[in-house]
């Protein structure tokens, strides 16, 4: 079989892969990006609840999570979040801000994935889908310029540079597969453990009773782990907790670690509690609760951790249970829902083996790797997309 040449070869036509085949192909470099899905970009189009959140106002160093938090500034600082809206205002999509500086397409997730699609026909780069990748191998120095040989179920195929965008483990059923880690591993490079991130908790089967009837149901919270705390609306879910700030602590927590979160931020229920037993002592305590909370959650608190009384009933002790029950409650917490519903996998390719300017490995020159495969998660709100389009143009740029 006749092998195909190529400059450039992705492996993954998800964000990074894509934005990487624009930036080498606006270089004039020939490039071929193959993926083994049906379709490119699953985890765009099903991204930002279907309003793809592309990236964010605020990008900051400090909002992602690596071993080496230095390692994501130069690629940030090279193709930042304005490079990238630029884009989309060339496309003319709308798009808003939704809350601290997260953008979201005012169109369905696809625009902004035809966006990517066409900038990548655009450049002259080829996406060719339902390739299996069997295997990668060095090729002699005899071959040069072509370095590497990927051989797939569609042929084989030869390049000068090859890029490794094949994302984490998260949500196997949008084609995650560990196939960069095992690629990393062939070429010797370390590879950091790997943890579901962005995801829900599961609870304990005790905590279940209270959360398991509110599945559905959102009350502001502010969670703490491990000295960071996030603030925004917890949802119960009927395997334990969800929604922002639980989804952003969950990148902070391991097992075995307390999580505390106060169901009341910035109020003082000891002293509504006390001033309610002087002032208005035959209300009863679902009924004061109801003030703060949804009826129906203030209904299961009365029936699942405190007693209903009138306010006239509480002792202090009562009081302080009740205050501390809700500004400190730590949920026994049996897990999160791992890599099934995880938004992103931490860990991955350790920084150290990189070069934070190209992304190319320091062991095999000619090997690059860009967006989720490599140890840097963002927290929730544009972060992640971010990182993918900022590590995969500075390695177009290169390749
Ligand atoms: P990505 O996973 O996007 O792409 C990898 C590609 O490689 C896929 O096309 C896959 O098929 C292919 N591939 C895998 N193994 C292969 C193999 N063996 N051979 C060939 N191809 C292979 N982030 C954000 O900033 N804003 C948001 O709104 C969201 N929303 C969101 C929702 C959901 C449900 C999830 C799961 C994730 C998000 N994210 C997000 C996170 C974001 O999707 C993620 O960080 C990026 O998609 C990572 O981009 P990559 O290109 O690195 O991997």
């Amino acid at each position: 079989m006749a092998v195909n040449q190529h400059d450039v070869i992705i492996i993954g036509a998800g964000a990074a892969g894509l934005m990487c085949a624009i930036s080498a192909g606006q270089r004039q470099r020939d490039v071929l990006v193959i993926d083994h899905a049906r379709k490119p970009g699953n985890k765009i189009m099903v991204s930002g609840g279907g309003r793809c959140n592309f990236t964010n106002y605020y990008i900051e160093p400090d909002r992602y999570l690596s071993r080496n938090p230095h390692f994501c500034k130069s690629a940030l600082s090279r193709y930042t979040q304005w490079d990238f809206i630029a884009m989309v205002d060339k496309h003319g999509l709308p798009y808003h801000e939704k809350e601290e500086g997260q953008l979201f397409s005012d169109l369905k997730s696809k625009a902004i994935l035809d966006m990517m699609l066409k900038e990548t026909g655009q450049a002259g780069a080829r996406v060719q889908l339902k390739t299996e990748v069997d295997k990668i191998r060095t090729l002699p120095e005899g071959k040069a310029p072509y370095r590497y040989q990927v051989s797939t179920n569609q042929g084989d195929y030869q390049c000068q540079s090859l890029v490794i965008a094949t994302g984490g483990l998260s949500m196997p059923t949008m084609g995650a597969t560990g196939f960069g880690y095992q690629v990393a591993e062939q070429f010797g490079l370390n590879i950091l453990p790997g943890k579901a991130a962005l995801v829900p908790f599961t609870l304990q089967p005790e905590e279940k009773e209270l959360t398991e009837p509110l599945s559905g149901l959102s009350t502001p919270a502010v969670l703490s782990c491990n000295k960071k705390s996030f603030t925004g609306s917890l949802l119960f879910t009927h395997r334990g907790i969800s929604g922002p700030p639980v989804l952003q602590i969950s990148s902070y927590w391991n097992p075995g670690d307390e999580l505390q979160i106060d169901l009341l931020p910035g109020t003082d229920l000891k002293e509504i509690l006390k001033d309610g037993r002087q002032n208005r002592p035959k209300t009863e305590l679902k009924t004061l609760l109801s003030d703060y909370f949804p009826a129906r959650l203030s209904k299961a608190l009365c029936e699942q951790w405190f007693k209903n009384k009138t306010l006239s009933e509480l002792s202090n002790a009562d009081i302080d249970h009740i205050a501390s029950c809700l500004h400190q409650w730590q949920p026994r917490i049996s897990g999160t829902e791992g890599y099934r519903t995880a938004e992103v996998t931490l860990g991955g390719v350790d920084t150290d083996e990189l070069s934070s300017k190209t992304m190319e490995a320091k062991k095999a020159p000619g090997l690059y790797f860009i967006g989720e495969v490599v140890d840097v998660s963002g927290h929730l709100g544009g972060f992640n997309f971010q990182w993918a389009w900022s590590s995969g143009w500075v390695a177009g740029e290169v390749v």
